[in-house]
């Protein structure tokens, strides 16, 4: 499985890139919102200057032929650029015309399994199940990426599947286990999953031990 992050903000994703875990990014208007200053293009197109991988750009249109002027205008910006359409008929619509024209899309604010099939078959390169939104409204977010996984392998759709929404480090273990292709976490929880106290006191006694054993050899 694959980690992306789940941001907008470049110093977060400059620190994530240097850890070499990273292979994408996903951005939406909220994430975007917090460039204030900058444009969708600026922002986009800098970030991909710093990872090689997927990154996503949300379209805000509602209707199919809106979201197809958004899609091409963004996968103009940069050839790593997926453009983001909702889970919605117009979404499908406009997921079919974009992949007409060899754009990659990701159908986001995936909440069901029929979504998801909906997507693969349009022509999705990902579809994005959100998980912790689920659990928010006391639902199994994580069964939607089961059910999505299971029914792609099936029927051998080649659409990826992306844990979204993901809220805290178990999420992330979580997915990997439920078969998704990608995990787009935010900066946040990634930070969590990657620290660990027995890590950080095992350095500090070995960083003793060795001083002790150096000075001795003085
Ligand atoms: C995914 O592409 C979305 O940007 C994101 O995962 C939404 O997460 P949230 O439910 O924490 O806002």
């Amino acid at each position: 499985m694959r980690i992306f992050l789940d941001t907008a903000m470049i110093d977060e994703i400059r620190e994530v890139a240097r850890w070499g875990i990273l292979s994408g990014i996903t951005t939406n208007p909220t994430l975007m919102s917090k460039n204030a200053g900058k444009t969708h293009e600026d922002v986009i197109r800098e970030i991909a200057s710093i990872v090689d991988g997927p990154i996503s750009a949300e379209t805000i249109s509602l209707d199919t032929d809106g979201m197809v002027t958004e899609g091409r205008r963004f996968a103009a910006w940069h050839p790593n650029v997926v453009v983001k359409v909702p889970s919605t008929p117009n979404g499908w619509a406009a997921v079919k015309r974009l992949a007409d024209e060899g754009i990659r899309t990701n159908v986001t604010l995936c909440f069901s399994a029929n979504q998801a099939l909906f997507a693969a078959l349009a022509g999705a390169y990902i579809i994005s199940p959100f998980v912790g939104r689920l659990d928010d409204i006391s639902e199994d977010g994580m069964q939607v990426v089961r059910d999505t996984v299971e029914i792609y392998r099936q029927h051998h759709l080649p659409t990826l599947v992306l844990a979204a929404s993901i809220r805290h480090p178990l999420h992330i273990i979580a997915a990997a286990q439920a078969g998704a292709d990608i995990a787009t976490v935010p900066f946040k929880v990634l930070e969590q999953a990657a620290k660990h106290p027995l890590t950080d006191k095992g350095i500090e006694t070995f960083l003793k031990d060795w001083e002790k054993f150096s000075h001795e050899q003085r």
